[in-house]
């Protein structure tokens, strides 16, 4: 099936109908628009396609609710309040969760301005910071210039309630400073700036950027775009609600509590791009950022951040124990062509044949859960539109989209529609040598809840 399909170039945003089994080609030079360019994140997808989706299927008049389950740093959600609709996102990953929040809260600029001026004034006066990363190996990971200027700016970050107050504007400001600070410093450490994985190359030697010459800048980026998003949808005032349209972000599991996380909302429209198989270590990804971060959500050891790799779908990280009594004989999907994949890499893998079977039986598992949650949660009608890619998993190749798409059907979905579009950022989306599957195209897949 992926050899038959056409490629067409697109220049300016998607075609309302796309034709069945083509490939765009769209022109991707305008990713970083509003908030969208605040934080890297690994297998983000382009603005264009939630757009695209929005309008597609959604009546720009009137505000709607449009969900996205596994909504990691916020791009549907940000497009979603740029349409003039409310949204919900859910990642289980905390520092997404957190990224997705501060992109999508509008702030007061006025009340903004005031504390980060106190800010940069006082990294100016300060010579040392009393936050300490809780890693015996810190100096590996950074100079100690970096780790000297780091702790002041995230001493300072930490003072901001106790002397501007308890206010929820207060806080939004302090986690907005926080993303902005966590936004740097990749490009402040030892650590290879474009990797999935965060390491210190000996061969490719990197000079970090200087700590508080980034943050200045990064702060001024920031300041910039979120003035532009507050001001865009703060006019977004419907006059049949009279309400400002508004997002909510929840760090949850998407296979198992999403019915409970929504609470009986009712949702519109729901957009994303799950996970894919065996491919992204996100708190791997993540590491130096936890560093300084984490503690805020319990992530700051290395011991911590293994331990939540467990939960994520498409995860590799699963003890033997866990498999060692399946086999793709003795416990079967039915779905032939899938049970048969994994039969093949059971056979031909004679090293991780086992482990990478049970790997990729367990995230179709996962993905069928989740649409079993997800189908409680649309009426019928509903459009859910999901992008996903293939994979290759030792050796052998998995039609990730067509396997979702029978999954989704025998839990009360209808596909009417699939095509795909060639994937251009390749910014941390591959596992190194291909092992997890080099994904070059992301499918969409236009369900309808039935
Ligand atoms: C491909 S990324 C989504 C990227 C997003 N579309 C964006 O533009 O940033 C997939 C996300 O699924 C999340 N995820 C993995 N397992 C999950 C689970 N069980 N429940 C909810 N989210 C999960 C990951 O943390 C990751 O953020």
């Amino acid at each position: 099936m992926n050899e038959e399909y056409k490629i067409k170039y697109v220049k300016k945003s998607i075609p309302n109908y796309v034709e069945k089994n083509t490939v765009l080609n769209i022109l991707t030079n305008d990713v970083t628009s509003f908030t969208h360019g605040f934080h890297k994140y690994p297998a983000k997808f382009i603005p264009q396609v939630p757009k695209w989706a929005i309008n597609k299927c959604l009546n720009m008049s009137q505000r709607k609710l449009i969900l996205d389950p596994f909504c990691g740093s916020g791009t549907t959600l940000v497009e979603s309040m740029l349409a003039g609709h409310n949204t919900i996102g859910i990642d289980i990953d905390p520092l997404s969760s957190l990224i997705s929040k501060v992109k999508t809260t509008p702030l007061n600029i006025k009340e903004l301005l005031k504390i980060s001026n106190w800010l940069i004034e006082s990294i100016k006066k300060k010579k040392k910071g009393c936050f300490t990363p809780d890693c015996k190996t810190i100096e590996h990971w950074f100079t100690k210039d970096s780790i000297n200027k780091l702790s002041v700016i995230r001493t300072l970050i930490n003072q901001i309630t106790e002397r501007f107050g308890n206010k929820k504007f207060v806080k939004d400001i302090q986690e907005f400073l926080l993303i902005c600070f966590s936004s740097i410093i990749r490009r402040v450490s030892n650590t290879d700036n474009e990797s999935q994985k965060t390491y210190v190359s000996h061969t490719k030697l990197k000079k970090p950027e200087e700590v508080y010459t980034l943050f200045f800048s990064q702060l001024d980026y920031f300041i910039k775009r979120i003035s532009y998003f507050s001001e865009t949808v703060n006019s977004k005032v419907n006059s049949k609600v009279n309400s400002k349209v508004n997002s909510k972000v929840i760090c949850a599991d998407s296979s198992q509590s999403l019915y409970k996380s929504l609470n009986g909302k009712k949702i519109d429209l729901a957009i994303t791009s799950p996970p894919y198989i065996k491919a992204i270590d996100y708190i791997y990804n993540q590491m130096a950022e936890l560093f300084w971060i984490g503690d805020i959500f319990d992530l700051q050891t290395q011991s911590l951040q293994n331990s939540k790799k467990k939960a994520y779908i498409g995860t590799k990280h699963i003890h033997k124990v866990e498999f060692k009594d399946f086999t793709p004989y003795n416990t079967t999907f039915g779905i032939n062509k899938l049970d048969n994949k994994l039969k093949k890499v059971y056979d031909t893998d004679k090293k991780y044949g086992h482990k990478h079977s049970y790997i990729t039986y367990k995230y179709f598992t996962d993905m069928e859960k989740h649409f079993i949650e997800v189908a409680k949660c649309l009426s019928s009608g509903t459009p859910y539109i999901m992008v996903v890619g293939d994979s290759m998993v030792s050796n052998v190749s998995f039609d990730t989209s067509d396997f979702l798409i029978d999954i989704a059907k025998r839990n009360g979905f209808k596909i009417k529609h699939k095509w795909g579009y060639v994937i251009k950022n390749r910014y941390m989306r591959f596992d190194r040598k291909g092992r997890g599957g080099i994904i070059k195209i992301d499918w969409v897949l236009n369900f309808t809840r039935i």
